[in-house]
Formats: C-alpha cells, sequence, structure tokens
C-alpha cells in the first residue's frame, strides 16, 4: 500500500497525465465535437490530408455493402501486398497485412495463410461494425502495404513500426517509436504487444522503451538495444506532425506515421484520444510540456500571434529535447 503510494507520488512529481484530466482538460477542452469525424474515419482522414498535400498510403478501393464484397478481385488487380482495414476501426483490430500472395491464397505479414473466402469473411464483419467504435455500420478500406524503411530492420520484427507524435495546438509535446513484435502480429499497437520507445524531441534518437508496462532497452525478439537509434528525416515527421493541427482542427491529438522504404514519410492515422503510455515510454509526465504550450499560445494570443508549423516545431525542440544537439 505504503509502495503504491510512493509510485504514484513519483509519478505525479514527473507530471504524468491522468486518463481523467486528459479528457476534461485536453480531450474536451481542445477538440471540437463535429470534427470528431476527421479523424474517427480513416477515409475522410485520408481524403482531407491529399486535398492538404499531405502524403497517405495510397487507397485502391473502399468497400461499403455487402454486394460490393465482389469487387475485392478487382480492387486488388494482381497486386502481390496490400492491406485491409475497418475505416472506423482502432488499436489495430481488424486489420490484415497482407505481404504475398501463394498459390490462389494469401500470406499475411505474419506468416498466416487465408483463402479468398476468409478475406470477404473479414470484410463482413468490418461491415457489419464488429470493429468500429460504438460497433456501427462501417466501411472497409483496401490500401497500399507500407514496407518500413532498412533503418527498422535491426529494432523491429515484422510488421510496420510507426512514430506517434502528440501535439497540442499545433505543438509537438511528446514523441515514440512503436515496434511490433511476435506477439503483436506485425502491429505497432502497444496493446496488441508492440513496444514503445521514447524519443528525443530535439535529435529524434530513440530513448528506452517500455513493453507490456515493463521498462526495456533491448527488443525481445531480435535482442538488439531499441535505444540511442537516430530516426531518419527527424524534423520532417515533426513538421508533419504539427501541420496536422491545420489539417483536422483537432487541438489535442496523436498523429501516427510511417516511413515508406519507397514513399518516404507518410500519415497512417490521427487519434483524437491518444493514449497515456507514451509517458511511460519516455519516463517523462505530459502535464509539464502542455502547461508549458498553454502558456506559450497564451503569451503569443496577447501580442496577435499565431506561429507557423515550422515556427512550432522550433520552440517544441528547444524546450522539450532530453539532449541538446552538440552532445551528440
Ligand atoms: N498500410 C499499411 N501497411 C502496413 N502496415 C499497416 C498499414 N496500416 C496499418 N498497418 C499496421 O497496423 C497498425 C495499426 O494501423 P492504424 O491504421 O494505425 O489503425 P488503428 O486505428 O487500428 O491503430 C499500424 O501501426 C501498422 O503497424
Ligand atoms: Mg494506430
Amino acid at each position: 500500500m505504503f509502495g503504491m503510494i510512493k509510485t504514484w507520488k513519483a509519478l505525479q512529481a514527473k507530471g504524468i497525465m491522468g486518463i481523467n484530466r486528459r479528457n476534461a482538460d485536453y480531450v474536451l477542452k481542445y477538440n471540437k465535437r463535429h470534427l470528431y469525424p476527421i479523424v474517427d474515419d480513416k477515409i475522410i482522414t485520408k481524403e482531407r490530408a491529399i486535398l492538404a498535400g499531405i502524403h497517405v498510403p495510397e487507397m485502391y478501393g473502399i468497400i461499403e455493402t455487402e454486394k460490393q464484397i465482389d469487387k475485392l478481385p478487382q480492387i486488388i488487380g494482381d497486386r502481390p501486398d496490400f492491406v485491409i482495414k475497418p475505416a472506423q476501426g482502432a488499436g489495430g483490430d481488424g486489420i490484415l497485412v497482407i505481404a504475398d500472395r501463394f498459390e490462389d491464397r494469401y500470406r499475411t505479414v505474419s506468416g498466416k495463410i487465408v483463402s479468398h473466402e476468409e478475406l470477404e469473411h473479414q470484410i463482413s464483419s468490418i461491415l457489419t461494425g464488429l470493429y468500429s467504435l460504438g460497433g456501427h455500420r462501417d466501411r472497409a478500406l483496401i490500401e497500399y502495404r507500407v514496407t518500413p524503411d532498412q533503418i527498422f530492420k535491426s529494432i523491429s520484427y515484422e510488421g510496420v513500426p510507426d512514430i506517434r507524435i502528440i501535439v497540442l495546438m499545433g505543438y509537438p509535446v511528446m514523441a515514440m517509436l512503436r515496434l511490433p513484435t511476435r506477439q503483436s502480429g506485425g502491429k505497432a499497437n502497444l496493446h496488441q504487444g508492440a513496444i514503445g520507445v521514447g524519443v528525443d524531441m530535439a535529435t529524434g534518437v530513440t530513448l528506452r522503451g517500455t513493453w507490456l508496462n515493463n521498462k526495456i532497452s533491448k527488443h525481445p525478439d531480435t535482442t538488439n538495444a531499441v535505444d540511442g537509434v537516430q530516426l531518419p528525416n527527424w524534423d520532417g515527421f515533426m513538421k508533419l506532425a504539427a501541420g496536422c493541427y491545420e489539417l483536422c482542427g483537432l487541438g489535442y491529438i496523436g498523429v501516427d506515421m510511417v516511413l515508406d522504404q519507397e514513399k518516404g514519410p507518410l500519415i497512417l492515422e490521427l487519434n483524437a484520444r491518444p493514449g497515456l503510455n507514451i509517458q511511460i515510454a519516455n519516463d517523462c509526465g505530459l502535464t509539464h510540456r502542455a502547461h508549458a504550450v498553454e502558456a506559450r499560445i497564451a503569451e503569443l494570443t496577447a501580442q496577435g500571434v499565431v506561429e507557423t508549423p515550422e515556427e512550432r516545431v522550433k520552440f517544441a525542440q528547444s524546450l522539450f529535447g532530453n539532449v541538446r544537439k552538440a552532445e551528440i
């Protein structure tokens, strides 16, 4: 009991944000309800991003009704790899990442062989709302399969790692690299068993990680160190994330990005209720950083100034970096 109180006090001192505070002071305060569909539906997010000139995995097709499931072979064409996902899914549920074809069957990224009927069945489940928020009817989206940049080979196991940046009113406040594991089946969602690794905001160098709520410094499948890795094009990722405020208008979001071998940085999705585990991965709370951004905005608003995404990134990097650039 005393131990628990001590742990909680230590976490509070680091400014760890709890779920109630996140909801009351950030999600409800900064995210206008009528804007939710832009981030809660991945098809709408994609359409918005394309309009704003932001790169996303190409959409091959949308299936909205049972009848349209017949269109699947036409949508896939002779592409060997593609992804099927629920437009309103979350947490990696219902996503099928096909890496290859095998005679008239398909092989998922984790090596499972599935038949065409199984693909159709999966789409049918998506349409009935099995994976959608609130169980509403949903649409299935078929898109380009991302192949991660080579840089991730040594620290990742199958699948696609993604980079999550929390953005408050257009200011990046905290970043995390999420690495799929054998357990997470190629998905980078923490509750599926992926690893969360903190990232230094100033430099894009990885810090230590968290896996199933334990602190780790090595990938459990590859045993390679997850810290000290320089993520490529870091300032580019920061700018991409900061610019998502203009794209969706929501003030408190988690921006999920990937680095494709051929297409470079892409936005995978935006979250209006980003998880709080990013604090454990970074061994740092969100509260102080969020307050610093709020103070910055109050100060600039009084002067009638609005910062550009580049200026907001600069501010975040000067204040929230773990290591100064010169020290590395
Ligand atoms: N186009 C894709 N190519 C390869 N892997 C993908 C693709 N889309 C999603 N994934 C994998 O599935 C995970 C979850 O996908 P995401 O679109 O973020 O949906 P969710 O809302 O369920 O988290 C990603 O982190 C990634 O690992
Ligand atoms: Mg996601």
